[in-house]
């Protein structure tokens, strides 16, 4: 177990390489099972979930081998099981994409139940509506899902929320079933067209990923390849939020900048400088910010997951700001953890008004999931007085490589240690 010690008040400067997208390599490496042959897969962030989701390939039977950190060779001719039952499946959201997967491949598929961060009801009713409109019956049992279908043939499906997961679970199973699927009502995140792309790579016909209606005509068989995942959009927006609320002048690179608009347009609404090239954006941040009010929306609305960190940036902003949740029921839960450095923010269901305040004091906070962990980071690279102590670390390492490691390199004083820090230390 580890923690976090963070001393406020250093501005960040210099530049930041950002890694591939956590929430595209989670499903391209399951993706992955459905190529009978070998994909090298490049970009993909070092990462728990990433590791995970490995592992639990291997489980079933793939032959996976680092070439380097961050590219992952993956044999799925090997793949004999389409059982998932280990512990640590049921801890990731995404384990679910090992169901549209082998469903695909091998028209059946046991997976435990998925887990991954708490922000209340996470109904997975859209995937299973999609696979049993292909065919699949689907039943849940003794903490399992299982989908079993003698064949999946293609048909109309219509999403009654956009779901980033059910979306891409619908497309894995379909893109090896017999006839053309449509998915109306898709989500449209640049890891939904990432993963489209991949499976496109090997040998699948997949089209309109992007817009509200994706196309997918089966083919008989995906073969191997290579490809390389995209950057991640909210690792990106991370360190936007964090250089800004240190006053700080940073260049994010290994980006693409059309991901970041919504995140972008609002920063400048706050004051805040934002220079695009090619592939970074230069954030250069005022001494003081501005209030603003956000919308979470699905893609290209403003993530979800940047709302916690657009809390602390607004949470020292002047004046005051409100945010709406639009994506879950419940995702103000690192809000009483937050106000003890101060921050004003109160929350009324789906919407947070936060009130300004010039400071914020250092505090021991424990992250309560990853976004808000890295929120608690960024409150931390502001806050005075002392040490701020992060603790629960392994919520952001399922999605932060090296946060830490970034972090210094731009000038913040933030370290890793074994977790035994008390409250007196701050
Ligand atoms: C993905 O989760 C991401 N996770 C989440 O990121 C992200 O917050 C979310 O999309 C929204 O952008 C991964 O990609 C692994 P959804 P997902 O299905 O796919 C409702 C992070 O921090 N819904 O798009 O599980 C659901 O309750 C994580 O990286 C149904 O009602 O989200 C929610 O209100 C956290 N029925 C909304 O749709 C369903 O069957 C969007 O969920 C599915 C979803």
């Amino acid at each position: 177990m580890s923690e976090l010690c963070i001393r406020g008040g250093k501005r960040l400067i210099g530049d930041v390489t950002i890694n591939g997208a956590k929430n595209a390599a989670v499903a391209i490496l399951p993706a992955a099972l459905l190529v009978d042959g070998i994909s090298e897969i490049e970009n993909l962030p070092y990462i728990d979930d990433v590791i995970k989701v490995k592992e639990a390939m291997e489980g079933l039977g793939a032959v996976t081998e680092f070439i380097d950190a961050h590219t992952l060779k993956v044999d799925a001719s090997t793949v004999y099981d389409y059982n998932a039952t280990q512990d640590y499946i049921g801890n990731i959201r995404a384990s679910y994409y090992l169901i549209g997967a082998l469903l695909g491949r091998f028209k059946k598929a046991e997976v435990a139940m998925p887990g991954g961060c708490n922000f209340g009801v996470r109904p997975i009713d859209q995937h299973i509506k999609g696979f049993e409109a292909l065919g699949a019956k689907v039943v849940i049992e003794h903490g399992m899902i299982k989908a079993y279908a003698d064949r999946l043939v293609g048909t109309k499906i219509y999403l009654d929320v956009v779901s980033v997961g059910a979306t891409i679970n619908i497309m894995l199973a379909a893109v090896l079933a017999e006839g053309t699927t449509l998915i109306e009502n898709a989500a449209k995140e640049p890891h939904v067209v990432d993963v489209a792309n991949f499976l496109n790579m090997m040998g699948a016909e997949v089209k309109g990923a992007g817009t509200d209606v994706i196309r997918i005509k089966g083919v008989e068989r995906l073969s191997g390849g290579k490809y390389s995942a995209i950057p991640d959009q909210i690792e990106a927006g991370t360190y936007m939020m964090a250089a800004a609320i240190t006053g700080g002048d940073v260049y994010v690179r290994n980006i693409i900048p059309e991901h970041m608009y919504s995140v972008s347009l609002k920063m400048i609404e706050m004051g805040i400088e934002i220079e695009e090239g090619d592939d970074y954006v230069r954030v250069i941040a005022p001494e003081i910010l501005k209030a603003t009010n956000v919308k979470t929306l699905p893609h290209p609305g403003f993530p979800t997951d940047l709302q916690p960190q657009m809390a602390v940036l607004l949470s020292v902003a002047k004046g005051t700001s409100t945010i709406i949740e639009g994506v879950w029921d419940n995702r103000f839960q690192y809000v009483d953890e937050l106000t003890r450095t101060g921050a004003n923010i109160k929350v009324d269901g789906r919407m947070a008004v936060v009130e300004g305040v010039s400071t914020l004091s250092c505090a021991k906070l424990a992250a309560t999931d990853l976004r808000a962990g890295a929120a608690m980071i960024i409150a931390g690279l502001r806050a005075e007085g002392g040490e701020t102590v992060i603790t629960n670390v392994k919520y952001i390492d399922r999605g932060y490589e090296t946060i830490e490691k970034k972090l210094a390199a731009l000038g913040a004083d933030i370290q890793r240690r074994p977790s035994k820090v008390t409250e007196e230390d701050c």
